[in-house]
């Protein structure tokens, strides 16, 4: 058993992932997902600190668990174990805590780096991660029910590829952005069309909203 997958995405009217004025949208609608989890790519992450301000004493100890904590778990698939600005999200305002999926191949010193700082990791697969490995792992271990990404394209279209999307949220933005943003599935490769159901739709501020069941 695995938990639910809510693959949710902004996208400019151009299919791209970079380049709005507003997105603060973006995590209105995440908002009402009421996730156990958010599924987070590396390069999102490693992108989103922009500034990493020097570790301290309290960066090495886990965060106390608070039945009222109304914060995400963050989940980062980091097989290269490129991420050693961890303390930027723990327990900040996007997330209370952060998991890490490695692999077989991930160096033993990034390991060290997590067991130092007491941050949770799953070992699963042996080059890139086994999202699906992983999954199960975070469904049977951590009672996760339901996971949203937040996250560019790489993640979310491996995610499609190996058919573990639920629900696709689209937020759509009324601009065009043009070639300096890549596209939401630039690298997303089916062996046959996936069908879709539309589930909901919404126009919030001239964003459109759509929710795709996956059949
Ligand atoms: N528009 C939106 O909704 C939105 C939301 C969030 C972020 N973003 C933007 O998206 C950009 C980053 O997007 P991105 O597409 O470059 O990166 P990304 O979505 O962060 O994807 C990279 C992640 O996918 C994992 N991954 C890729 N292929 C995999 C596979 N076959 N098996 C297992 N794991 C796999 C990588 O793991 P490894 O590290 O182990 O390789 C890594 O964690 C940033 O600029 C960010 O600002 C946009």
């Amino acid at each position: 058993m695995r938990p639910k997958v809510i693959m949710h995405a902004q996208t400019s009217l151009d299919g791209r992932i970079r380049g709005f004025d507003d997105t603060g949208i973006y995590y209105a609608v995440a908002a009402r997902f009421n996730e156990d989890m958010a599924l987070v790519g590396s390069e999102t992450m490693y992108t989103a600190a922009a500034e990493c301000p020097p570790e301290t004493e309290k960066d090495f100890v886990k965060p106390l668990a608070d039945p009222d904590d109304r914060r995400t778990l963050c989940v980062v698939p980091d097989s290269r174990g490129r991420l050693s600005n961890l303390h930027v999200f723990r327990d900040s305002q996007y997330c209370r805590d952060v998991i890490v999926l490695v692999s077989a191949s991930t160096p033993e010193s990034h390991l060290e780096y997590l067991r130092a700082r007491d941050y949770d990791f799953i070992v699963a697969g042996e080059d890139r991660v086994n999202l699906e490995k992983a999954l199960e792992i975070l469904y049977e271990s951590y009672g996760c029910q339901t996971i949203r990404t937040d996250s560019g394209g790489a993640l979310t279209s491996a995610l499609l590829q190996r058919g573990l999307v639920d629900e696709i949220s689209l937020v759509i933005s009324p601009c065009l952005v043009g070639t300096d943003a890549p596209h939401l599935f630039r690298s997303l490769s089916l062996p046959r069309r996936m069908e879709l159901e539309l589930k909901d739709n919404e126009v919030v501020d001239g964003h459109l909203c759509l929710i795709y069941r996956v059949l």
